[in-house]
């Protein structure tokens, strides 16, 4: 399952890092705290989230069923209590630190903003008046389609203030993406902007929604659009209002509607094995605690931390790290709009510097982009208020790993690996900085209260280090997703029916060394990692097969220095296979059609043509042997039962 290469470097892998002194004397956690958790988590799982549930969050009324098992594995938590998410991330805050910044905001240009807790809550009331004032209730679903500003996090808090369902869409994504995912969800409004900066471009959102809504969408009544860049924008009469049209005179308190702990707190849409993306339903009182237990755990959040997680609201690490947890810890986040290496490669250290960032957490694919520009950039930061450094969303290379704890963790920041999914909800499997020694390249042991384990096609546990496995969650967990939208079947086919409704399937491949702990590989699924975005195959193939001319493609991924992943696509054309310049023509035009159809972070790398694929006698595509030709790799597999050889020596010839 894994490639040899990968598994013969975290065999060889021998380096630790213990926990500094600074951490085993402040941390929370320390290692005995870590091992009295552990102890009450396997003497009573339920006891024990019902105790941590209790000790968390602020209740409105408080729970006396803490988990449901009446329809495994479709797990219910806390399910008679009550609660507001919005409350805990606000409210809970205003008294002890209404006044303490919630967020620091610098656009990509280099405008600053800061908002209190006060003047927070006080945003988020306005538009959730703004919402009720629209006919928007409980239970409604709202899509985001927002730049990395303030009023994207406004937006998700004021839509958890109402009991209104948020579906974020990442501001990357173009016209179908929205489009499917606004459809999918039956939203009736879509909170967007006149545009965002990256890299120095407009990104025209506004503009995309216009063509997404266009003649599709029936269940949107209603858009309302912050003017950000001051771009022009179409409103469209009737249905387009103005962010400061809507909350003009609305007031500035607004009471939260408390909801059960089973709510749908947001969807959010992810990749998976079929060419349909999957609204991941999580529920407000386990996703919220999972946020903030998880925020103060692995991040060993202090009162007086400026925490800054790079990811955009888009994905669920902006929703979990960005938003929700470390909000409802009461911290200070930092937000920034833009590209990291723009205007130059000092971006990211620049804003460390400026805003006194102690926590930094980004993903190996920036760790990697950065490194590339060499030690000198961030020695010319000063970065000594760096505490602590995260890396999330990908498997993270030793080397990458070794130069961060270097060059920017100055060797006395622990790095803190965390693995978790979108469906998971927040980070299962990660070094608690003041109890766990790192490894690079492993995220080390679960947390408290999380069962994983690595097991073969039977579902037998695998010990041994020179044999990988399927990565499993052996019991149910408060955070984790509670459904598909929609179609609770796949929810049950895609993760719990392999092995017989007992684990939970994560689709990775994962590794356990001699000391229990965790290397995990990669995906094991037709789910590629670009740049630690998570696209499906099949996503990519059918806007291939979109284009007009396009008869038939194969999408598989390649190993990439930077992003981890790249995009191989093998294309057959209706009608002639074109070679030379107008091969050259048809990819360039092939690629800026996938970034239009999905977006820009699926547009194919390579693009090769071919006269047909190589398939089975059944017609089955042969991806694997697809894959090896990608990696430009020996083929080793059986290919007699190919319908078609001699294809192969074709797509070869184009490497
Ligand atoms: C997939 C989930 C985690 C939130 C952001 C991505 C990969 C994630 C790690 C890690 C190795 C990792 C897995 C996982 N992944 N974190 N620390 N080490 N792999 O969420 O888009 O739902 O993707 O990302 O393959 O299944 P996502």
């Amino acid at each position: 399952m894994t490639d040899q290469k990968s598994l013969d470097s975290i065999l060889q892998e021998r380096r630790v890092f213990p926990p500094g002194p600074e951490f085993t004397v402040r941390a929370r956690i320390k290692p005995a705290d870590r091992e009295r958790l552990v102890a009450e988590a396997r003497a009573g799982h339920e006891a024990f989230w019902g105790r941590i549930a209790r000790e968390t969050l602020g209740w409105h009324k408080p729970f006396t069923i803490t988990l449901d098992q009446a329809s495994a594995p479709n797990y219910r938590w806390f399910t008679d209590g009550e609660i507001n998410a919005s409350w805990n991330c606000l409210d809970a805050n205003l008294r002890e630190r209404g006044d303490k910044t919630a967020i620091i905001f610098e656009s990509e240009p280099g405008e600053t903003r800061r908002l209190s807790y006060r003047e927070l809550t006080a945003e988020v009331c306005r538009l959730a008046n703004a919402l009720k004032a629209s006919g928007i209730a409980a239970g409604d679903r709202i899509v985001i389609y927002m730049p990395m500003v303030p009023e994207a996090i406004i937006a998700m808090l004021a839509c958890a203030r109402i009991g209104a369902v948020h579906s974020v869409v990442f501001g990357g994504f173009s016209t179908r993406s929205l489009r499917d995912r606004i459809e999918d969800a039956g939203a009736r409004l879509v909170i967007t902007a006149d545009g965002g900066h990256r890299a120095g471009r407009l990104v025209e959102l506004k503009a995309t929604a216009d063509e997404a809504l266009a003649g599709a969408c029936p269940s949107v009544e209603k858009v309302i659009v912050l003017r950000h860049t001051g771009c022009a924008v179409d409103m469209k009469p009737g249905r387009d209002v103005w962010w400061s049209d809507a909350v003009a005179g609305q007031a500035a308190s607004c009471a939260p509607v408390f909801v059960p702990s089973e709510h749908p707190l947001f969807l959010l849409y992810t990749s998976g094995s079929t060419g349909r993306p999957k609204g991941i339903q999580h529920a407000t009182a386990g996703f919220l605690l999972g946020a903030k237990l998880t925020t103060l755990w692995a991040f060993d959040l202090r009162e007086d931390d400026v925490f800054w997680c790079t990811a955009d609201i888009g994905w669920v690490t902006g929703h979990t790290y960005v938003a929700y947890g470390p909000l409802a810890a009461g911290a200070t986040v930092v937000i920034y709009e833009g590209a990291p290496v723009h205007p130059d490669p000092g971006r990211f250290w620049s804003i460390c510097e400026r805003h006194g960032v102690t926590i930094f957490y980004t993903a190996p694919t920036a760790i990697r982009a950065l490194m590339k520009y060499g030690e000198a950039i961030p020695a010319k930061y000063d970065l000594s208020k760096i505490r602590l450094l995260g890396s999330v969303g990908e498997p993270i290379n030793p080397e990458a790993w070794i130069w961060y704890q270097r060059n920017i963790g100055k060797e006395r920041c622990p790095v803190v690996d965390t693995w978790w999914q979108t469906e998971t909800g927040a980070t299962l499997i990660a070094p608690l900085p003041g109890a766990v020694a790192a490894k690079p390249g492993s995220c080390t042991l679960p947390l408290p209260g999380i069962d994983a384990a690595v097991v073969d096609d039977d579902g037998n546990e695998i010990n041994d280090p020179n044999r990988g496995g399927h990565l499993v969650i052996r019991k149910p967990w408060p955070f984790m997703l509670r459904t598909i939208w929609g179609d609770n079947e796949r929810y049950l086919a895609t993760y719990w029916a392999r092995f017989g409704n007992r684990y939970y399937l994560a689709g990775d491949t994962a590794h356990r060394d001699r000391d229990g702990y965790f290397w995990v590989m990669g995906r094991a699924d037709d789910v590629l990692k670009v740049s630690g975005h998570r696209l499906g195959t099949a996503e990519v193939e059918s806007a291939f097969v979109a284009h007009p001319r396009v008869a038939e493609a194969a999408v598989v991924g390649r190993p990439h220095d930077i992003k981890g992943e790249a995009i191989c696509a093998y294309v057959v054309m209706k009608g002639e296979r074109p070679t030379g310049a107008a091969a050259e023509a048809m990819a360039h035009e092939l690629r800026e059609w996938v970034g239009r159809e999905i977006g820009a972070i699926a547009k194919p790398d390579d693009i090769r043509f071919a006269d047909n694929l190589p398939k089975t006698r059944s017609g089955k595509i042969m991806r694997r042997l697809l894959r090896a030709v990608a990696r430009g790799e020996e083929i080793t597999q059986d290919v007699s039962t190919l319908e078609n050889p001699a294809i192969l020596d074709q797509l070869r010839g184009q490497a």
